[in-house]
């Protein structure tokens, strides 16, 4: 009654089925169904009955007892990504594309926790220990205490754990461990499970902080970082656009901290430098007033950031008009195209569409809205905003505006830019920032003919 061991992983979000075909049903990605080898059942069978399970009363747990305290590296832009610091036996995935500067990132965070006293491991499968000194060397790095190991069999990595007991692991990368327990090629998705598996319950058993290095892929053999992301506690992706130096280390899901937090750093010829204000940096390329420029005062998790939006509206050659974004969700676009028209009777058919997010920066939040809206009439219209002015605010399906949380941050992070007027939904608390004046509105036909005339 043997069953068959065959079974096909979806390399991009793990998804596991009986039959290939070319298209994830779970995650709708193509081509990443891949034949993988499934995990063994050996050890929870065996290990069945062999000692009793344990149970504890939830009012046995002793509420005077303080929290473990949480591990500093000084990387100011790290640590709150982490939500305060490193929770000792929690489970980090740092995934992001190759070259991005993950590794640089991690031996850099590695000197630092190890030079504030916390024994770090940094195992690396993917470069001799040669290479990590040069790249240590670059750094301005070769003094601090690290435990180096360059190894790829996870046994051999688990017993240098074992006998090591670092507070902090860092594992570089999870693609190249492979486990003998698992019959397929290192990267396959059972063997990055199996890997990741192994590595966590370590963690939680023996109080070891681990950080797990997953690079983003493209090509569909190698199973991708996503595959983990629900064996671990918190999720970091680390994200750039190619040609600019700015990186972003951005918190997507994290049990002891506030997701969407963000991290920012930037690429220079001696490793990662933090960057402790991005509002200045984002904003560092903006010249003259321009039609389709507007600034977006946001707030990346608990940070206000202030960054620039650009649309450009053009005549289209095509039957059907582009609608391009960079940094910003395209459903939502379109969703404001609607509403101008609909609304404000201020149709884009016929026009291609492009809206990108200066800097490289990813924007999540709804507030964005009406700045969108004010770069696209911007730019449709030919008709620049003043330099001295941030937008910010929901729009609904009604053309209605929405106020959005935390107003007086992204009001002062304005102000401290040197900004003058800021505009805004009505509706909720009226902060008094000095020097900004808060031009307030009730829909998007009222914002459309204020400021540009029209409507
Ligand atoms: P790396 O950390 O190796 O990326 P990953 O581990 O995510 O694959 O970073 C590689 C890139 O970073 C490479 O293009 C060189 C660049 N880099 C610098 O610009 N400055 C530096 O000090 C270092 C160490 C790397
Ligand atoms: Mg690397």
């Amino acid at each position: 009654m043997a069953k068959s061991k065959i079974q096909f992983s979806c390399t991009a979000c793990g998804d596991v089925t009986n039959k290939w075909s070319g298209r994830c049903d779970a995650c709708g990605e193509w081509n990443s169904i891949v034949e993988d080898t499934p995990l063994s059942t050996g050890p929870s069978s065996a290990s069945l009955g062999s000692s009793k399970g344990r149970t504890v009363a939830l009012t046995d747990l002793r509420t005077e007892e303080a929290p473990p305290p949480r591990s500093t590296s000084g990387l100011v832009e790290l640590d709150r990504v982490l939500g305060g610091g490193l929770v000792p036996a929690s489970a980090i995935l740092v995934g992001g594309d190759p070259g991005i500067g993950k590794s640089t990132l991690l031996l850099q965070a590695a000197a630092q926790f190890a030079s504030n006293g916390l024994k770090t491991l940094y195992v690396s499968g993917e470069e001799a220990s040669a290479q990590i000194r040069m790249r240590a060397q670059r750094l301005g790095l070769t003094s601090a205490p690290v435990q180096l190991a360059t190894e790829t069999n996870l046994r051999d990595i688990l017993t240098t754990l074992e006998a090591e007991r670092p507070k902090l692991a860092i594992i570089d990368s999870i693609q190249t461990m492979w486990s003998d327990n698992v019959g397929s090629a290192p990267g396959s998705v059972s063997q990055v499970r199996a890997a990741a598996h192994e590595l966590t319950s370590f963690a939680k058993r023996k109080g070891t902080a681990v950080i797990l290095v997953g690079h983003v892929t493209k090509d569909g053999q190698i199973a991708g970082p996503r595959v983990v992301e629900h064996m671990v506690d918190t999720v970091l992706y680390f994200e750039g656009e190619r040609g600019h130096q700015f990186r972003i280390l951005r918190a997507v899901k994290n049990r002891f901290g506030p997701a969407d937090e963000i991290g920012v750093f930037e690429m220079t010829g001696k490793g990662l430098a933090e960057v402790l204000n991005p509002s200045a940096l984002f904003l560092s390329d903006r010249g003259e007033p321009t039609a389709g420029s507007v600034v977006f005062a946001g707030i990346e998790g608990t940070r206000p950031v202030l960054t620039e939006l650009q649309a450009l509206v053009a005549p289209s050659p095509h039957s059907q008009p582009r609608r391009t974004v960079v940094g910003w969700d395209s459903g939502r676009l379109a969703m404001i195209l609607a509403v101008l028209e609909a609304r404000c009777g201020i149709p884009f058919t016929g026009l291609d569409v492009y809206l990108n997010v200066a800097g490289g920066m990813k924007i999540n939040e709804p507030a964005a809205d009406l700045a969108v809206a004010a770069a696209l009439l911007s730019a449709r219209e030919d008709a620049a905003l003043p330099s001295d002015t941030v937008v910010f605010g929901e729009i609904s399906l009604s053309g209605a505006l929405r106020a959005v949380g935390q107003t007086e941050n992204r009001l002062k992070e304005a102000q401290k830019l040197g900004f003058t007027t800021a505009i805004a939904p009505k509706g909720g608390k009226t902060p008094e920032i000095s020097g900004i004046t808060l031009n307030r509105m009730g829909d998007l036909t009222s914002f459309v003919g204020d400021v540009f005339g029209a409507g």
